[in-house]
């Protein structure tokens, strides 16, 4: 982390896990480790946990993310959820692209495109995720693939808007595997984002971005990951639905 330059966000993306009551328990549990943190601390919670997420932290540190949002602004698209949903309920992050939508529900860099300029266009910030598979690592194409994965999630986003993007580093190999990137790996594609950004808006909005790391983070490794130059901060799965090792995160990032 470059903490001079930069702010650092410790994200925990619940995935499909906890119902509304439990989300209250547990950010009743998180509010103390969150006031007084190095970082920003950022819940990923289910759309039906958001109403619970936003009401459980008020007044609290903690700000709350949807896992997606859809690019149109209302309409005929049953099971979807806009930006103005989200909006009206006090959601400030949206995660982005993650790979298991790329996966399991057909995204594409294109619809990741057309949700980041929706959720820019209308307030919410993006936390927008890019990462290679195992085979594009062994091919050794990680850096192309991921330089190309940032360039179209941002085509078309203003200048003016970049401050409030977030980049999550997630090579697809390490999410929820237990096999974390080493420090020195996420460093190196997290800087190339770094420069893949610095080539589309300039040194300064480059050096201002977070860029995280996620994939199998968690309270052991936390600290030398965050460690890096590069990584400031993380988006974390498994160890984000522990309050224990989630605190430990948090506690991490005040290097
Ligand atoms: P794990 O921390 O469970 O590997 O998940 C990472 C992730 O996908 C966060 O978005």
């Amino acid at each position: 982390m470059n903490t001079a330059k930069r702010k650092t966000v410790i994200a925990g993306n619940w995935k499909m896990n906890k119902t509304p009551s439990q989300t209250a328990e547990f950010i009743k549990q998180l509010v103390p480790a969150a006031a007084d943190a190095a970082c920003e601390v950022v819940v990923a919670v289910p759309f039906v946990c958001l109403p619970a997420a936003v009401q459980a932290v008020k007044g609290s540190a903690i700000k709350v993310a949807a896992q997606n949002v859809h690019f149109e602004d209302q309409g005929a698209y049953t099971g979807e959820v806009s930006a103005d949903m989200l909006l009206d309920l006090g959601v400030e992050y949206v995660i982005i692209g993650h790979s298991e939508r790329r996966q399991y529900f057909a995204e594409t860099d294109q619809t990741v495109n057309k949700k980041v300029l929706k959720a820019l266009q209308k307030g919410l910030r993006p936390i927008i995720c890019v990462g290679e598979s195992l085979e594009q690592r062994e091919a050794g194409v990680t850096e192309e693939f991921v330089a190309m994965q940032t360039k179209e999630a941002l085509l078309g986003v203003p200048a003016a808007d970049i401050d409030k993007v977030i980049i999550a580093y997630e090579p697809i190999w390490a999410i929820g595997t237990g096999r974390t990137a080493t420090a020195d790996q996420a460093d190196e594609v997290n800087g190339l984002i770094r420069r893949t950004v610095a080539g589309l808006y300039g040194e300064a909005a480059a050096e201002a971005m977070t860029v995280q790391y996620g994939g199998s983070m968690n309270a052991k490794n936390a600290a030398e990951l965050l460690g890096k130059d590069n990584v400031d901060g993380g988006l974390i799965g498994g160890a984000s639905l522990k309050a224990d090792d989630f605190r430990v995160i948090i506690e991490a990032a005040r290097q």
